[in-house]
């Protein structure tokens, strides 16, 4: 018995031990307790740029998977936007998946299945073996159904998730999709060369009805703060690194960038006019300019943000520069068969390939249709205008 004991307390320890290391190599003051998190997955593999030195990621969007299960097409809506996503990953051959938001169209799920669409939604990822992640949008938050519920659910049902929720008391009820993603050029380095963060703008309603901001909540503001703080402190200057991020809903200093859009400069699809509701703090005239702390916070803390990404408006597809914060701005491209859609939009995704980990060296984006068709590249670095 004592024997029995004894070596469970060793193993424990050992546990204890093994989990105890990533501290170590991090403690630095009082930042002791925040480095570990600075290591968010430990029991997941590191996501990491290829052999090559390149890192791709691909951007799927808008897949509004259990649209009206009652009717024909809904069904046969999910298994043509299963089929696009597995063709678009043998074609791609990405390093990381983003999943930008509206996964569900909530509006048409029942209470007691809502998130088994999750299941159908990660199949082709988990067939891929590709790491992902996820934001969710205005429709994953509905009567039946929430982000939390669905982060809940991906995390659960697949080792290829790194998605995660907030901490305590940050993203404001019903936000709770606020966390980064750190990417090494190699397996064995100190830093990451590039952190991939992910912000949750809201909408849609609570499940009692009443609707809920459309903007990435204030808390939002401090977090991002105390989280470039520890970078920092842990990591080094930021200068060396590299980040990109992903919000489901556009900030909404980019309505104004449609204006001055330049076909040759801004490529793609210009199809959906931003309106009321097309950007975060717009459905209601009260909560104009509510999505600046975040908006503020993000562009101030973040060093060489290489671009921010939004869905939601499936008509557009360009990417520009944002004037307030100097920062390129890039829509994603609408990838589901459900959501709205017009006559000649097309469908497929946005993808951006670092062609190397410094942040000096540029990225190339485009969108790829389902049909192979590539349009709207363009070359994210310092010169672009
Ligand atoms: C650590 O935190 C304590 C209490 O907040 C503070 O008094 C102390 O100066 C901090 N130490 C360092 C090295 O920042
Ligand atoms: C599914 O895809 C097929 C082939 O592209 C197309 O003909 C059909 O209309 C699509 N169905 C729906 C409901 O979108
Ligand atoms: C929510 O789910 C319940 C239980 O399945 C269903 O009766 C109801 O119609 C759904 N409500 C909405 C708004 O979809
Ligand atoms: C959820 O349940 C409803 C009614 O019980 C059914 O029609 C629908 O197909 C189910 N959806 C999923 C995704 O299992
Ligand atoms: C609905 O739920 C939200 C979030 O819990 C709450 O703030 C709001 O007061 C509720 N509205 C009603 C009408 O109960
Ligand atoms: C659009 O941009 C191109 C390339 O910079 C430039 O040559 C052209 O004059 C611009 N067109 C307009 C209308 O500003």
């Amino acid at each position: 018995m004592w024997c029995y004991s004894y070596s469970l307390l060793l193993v424990i320890s050992k546990l204890l031990l093994v989990r105890a290391l990533p501290v170590a190599t991090f403690t630095i003051d009082n930042l002791t307790a925040r480095s570990v998190e600075l290591n968010p997955y430990p029991d997941k593999p590191r996501v990491v740029f290829g052999q090559d030195g390149t890192f791709k990621l691909t951007v799927f969007a808008d897949i509004h998977y259990g649209e009206n299960p009652w009717d024909w097409w809904g069904p046969e809506q999910d298994v043509n936007t299963s089929r696009l996503m597995r063709n678009m990953l043998a074609m791609e051959r990405p390093d990381y998946v983003v999943i930008n938001g509206d996964l569900i169209t909530g509006e048409n799920t029942f209470r007691e299945n809502s998130t088994s669409l999750i299941d159908t939604i990660v199949q082709s990822l988990d067939e891929a073996k590709v790491p992902f992640s996820s934001t969710y949008g205005n429709h994953d938050n509905q009567i039946n159904i929430t982000h939390i519920e669905e982060i809940e659910r991906e995390t659960s049902i697949t080792p290829f998730s790194y998605t995660r929720r907030s901490p305590p008391g940050v993203g404001g009820d019903g936000g709770p999709g606020n966390y980064w993603v750190p990417v090494y050029e190699r397996e064995t380095d100190t830093s990451p060369a590039l952190v991939l963060w992910f912000f949750d703008s809201r909408g849609g309603v609570y499940t009692n009805g009443t609707s809920m901001p459309d903007w990435v909540d204030e808390s939002v503001a401090a977090w991002i703060a105390d989280e470039t703080k520890a970078m920092n402190v842990a990591w080094g200057p930021p200068e060396s690194r590299s980040a990109l991020a992903f919000v489901h809903i556009p900030p909404h200093t980019i309505q104004a960038v449609q204006e001055t859009l330049n076909s040759t400069v801004n490529p793609g699809l210009n199809a959906d006019g931003l309106g009321q509701g097309s950007t975060q703090a717009t459905t209601n005239p009260a909560s104009a300019g509510n999505d600046s702390p975040f908006w503020d916070a993000l562009n101030t803390h973040v060093k060489n943000l290489r671009a921010v990404v939004s869905g939601h408006d499936h008509g557009d597809e360009w990417c520009a520069r944002e004037p307030t914060y100097d920062v390129i701005f890039c829509f994603s491209k609408h990838s589901g068969y459900g959501g709205y859609s017009e006559e000649g939009w097309g469908r497929g995704v946005r993808s951006f390939v670092f062609r190397s980990s410094l942040p000096s060296d540029g990225i190339d984006s485009y969108i790829l249709l389902e049909d192979g068709t590539v349009r709207a590249r363009v070359l994210l670095n310092r010169e672009y205008r």
